[in-house]
């Protein structure tokens, strides 16, 4: 495995994401927490940061068990650092280093450039420069502007690269980096899905032995795929628990149920609706709605988890991206760990242990795996959905018929972008229903009626995210159908803000 080291740039699990599609498990941990089972890793690499080196807050790990010892990539700051620490100089840069740039020097016949040549694409971002080697360097690469864009320690296999090649924009950054690591580092790519299930499958089996584990199934990807890994681990003593809360989607609970008992999962089907709307009469604030249904859900889980009698394990679908830590704006890493909304406060009483079989997978494997575990396509591919569901798309208090309205309204957006052919275009879509009601005319009558806004952005990871350019005539299509069929409704608009300043929910 690879280990890379965090000083905090925001392209941190980037690089983990390029280097695990080599088929090469990568691991994050912060510059100040090398790990001590160093020996382990077959390759170190040094991210970026927003931190120059020529600061007092330099950030300034000891490498003297890595440097020299075994295979050694610094990019961008990491570079910067294995220049201004060992001989070089770093100085502020007079010149643009931001964005595309294009080799005008390599040194192809290294093993490092294999297969590079001159005018490659690359993504530079930094304001500081090297502006000379460190002792022992020796140039490797240029830019027009940035004179050592890449250069390697003789007699080490240390290398180091100005720009990023963990973007999209490097467009060779995937053979670097290849380079780097088998060809250089000798990593075996040999971490593929179905390697990764196997072994998972041999380690749930050992960990967990005969106990019984509990699952709450959200009918999301992560908690199926969880479910699929440990029911193939420990068969019938898994026991799925699928709650309805009154607030998904037209029909989900009853369509994801059967599913699952297609999927010869044991799972239980739980419909508290009455609970969740009851704990939600009156309430508008959307803290307050999202708490109150969290607060729900761990009662109704709790109640669920005491019917199994001697159960020792909570299973969860945590992904790595809830569990790095990462490196704060003051230099130390950050000790709050994210938290998943539906994880975060488990009553202290039921003292489970905690079994997370995919906390160490990014979404898209988590998508791979279940692929290879022969999850349906259609379920790997469903757009993400909130936790508190229609809560929060209702805006304003929760009624009954508040959700039928919102269910109906969105059943036809979504299966319409479904049968045009554009739901996998789409990253999320859905529909929100407004607190307003407008002026309209059906057939001679006035109405004064509920107004619904539709929502579809194209996203990676929902931190960003915009929104879709959907036909007119697809608009214009569902616009109509959701007029003519849904009762209380006269009024369509479509959301075409971007995440930020707006976000993807509107509660
Ligand atoms: P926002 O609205 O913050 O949403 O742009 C980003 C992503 O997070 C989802 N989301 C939630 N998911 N519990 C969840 O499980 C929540 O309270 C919640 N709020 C937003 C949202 O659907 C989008 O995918």
């Amino acid at each position: 495995k690879v280990l890379i080291l965090d000083f905090g740039s925001q392209y941190t699990q980037l690089i983990a994401r390029r280097v695990r599609e080599l088929n090469i498990y990568s691991e994050i941990h912060p510059f100040n927490k090398i790990p001590t089972n160093i020996d382990d890793y077959k390759a170190v690499i040094l991210s970026g940061s927003p931190f120059s080196v020529r600061g007092d807050e330099a950030l300034h790990p000891d490498l003297s068990n890595i440097k020299g010892k075994k295979p050694l990539l610094g990019v961008c700051y990491g570079a910067q650092y294995l220049a201004h620490f060992s001989g070089g100089n770093v100085a502020p840069s007079n010149t643009r280093e931001y964005g595309r740039a294009k080799l005008s020097f390599v040194k192809n016949d290294e093993a490092f450039f294999k297969g590079i040549s001159i005018g490659s694409q690359v993504w530079m971002s930094h304001s500081d420069t090297i502006k000379e080697l460190p002792t022992n360097g020796e140039l490797l690469a240029s830019t027009h502007d940035v004179q050592n864009a890449a250069y390697k320690i003789k007699g080490e296999t240390t290398f180091a690269i100005q720009f990023h090649p963990e973007v999209y924009h490097s467009t060779d950054g995937k053979q670097l980096l290849e380079n780097f690591l088998v060809n250089i580092a000798n990593v075996n790519p040999d971490w593929t899905p179905n390697a990764f299930v196997e072994e998972t499958v041999d380690e749930l089996k050992e960990k967990l032995g005969n106990d019984k584990v509990v699952l709450g199934l959200s009918g999301g990807v992560d908690s199926t795929v969880a479910a699929v890994l440990l029911n193939k681990a420990i068969g019938k003593n898994l026991y799925c628990v699928f709650v309805n809360n009154g607030l998904l989607r037209k029909n989900e609970f009853e369509n994801v149920l059967q599913q699952y008992e297609g999927m010869g999962l044991n799972v239980k089907g739980v419909d508290a609706s009455a609970r969740f709307l009851e704990a939600l009469a009156g309430e508008s604030d959307p803290e307050k709605k999202r708490k109150a249904i969290g607060r729900v859900f761990i009662e109704v889980f709790d109640d669920e988890a005491h019917l199994i009698e001697d159960v020792k394990w909570l299973a969860q679908g945590t992904i790595y991206p809830d569990v790095i830590e990462s490196v704060s704006a003051t230099g130390g890493p950050s000790a709050t760990i994210k938290s998943h909304h539906n994880v975060g406060g488990l009553p202290d009483f039921m003292k489970l242990k905690v079994v997370e079989p995919l906390k160490a997978l990014f979404k898209d494997e988590v998508r791979r795996v279940g692929a290879s575990l022969g999850i349906d396509a259609e379920l790997l591919g469903r757009h993400p959905f909130p936790g508190p569901g229609l809560a929060i798309r209702i805006l304003g208090d929760i009624t009954a018929e508040k959700v039928r309205i919102l269910q109906e309204v969105d059943a036809i957006f979504i299966n319409g972008l479904k049968e045009w052919d554009l739901y996998d275009k789409v990253w999320q879509a859905g529909a929100m229903l407004l607190p307003v009601n407008s002026v309209g005319v059906m057939g001679d009558e006035r109405t004064y009626e509920k107004c619904v806004a539709l929502r579809a952005v194209e996203s990676t990871d929902g931190m960003t995210a915009d929104w879709v350019n959907l036909p007119y005539e697809f608009l214009q299509k569902t616009s109509n159908d959701i007029i003519n069929k849904v009762k209380g409704v006269n009024r369509v608009v479509y959301d075409i803000s971007s995440k930020p300043p707006a976000t993807i929910e509107w509660e």
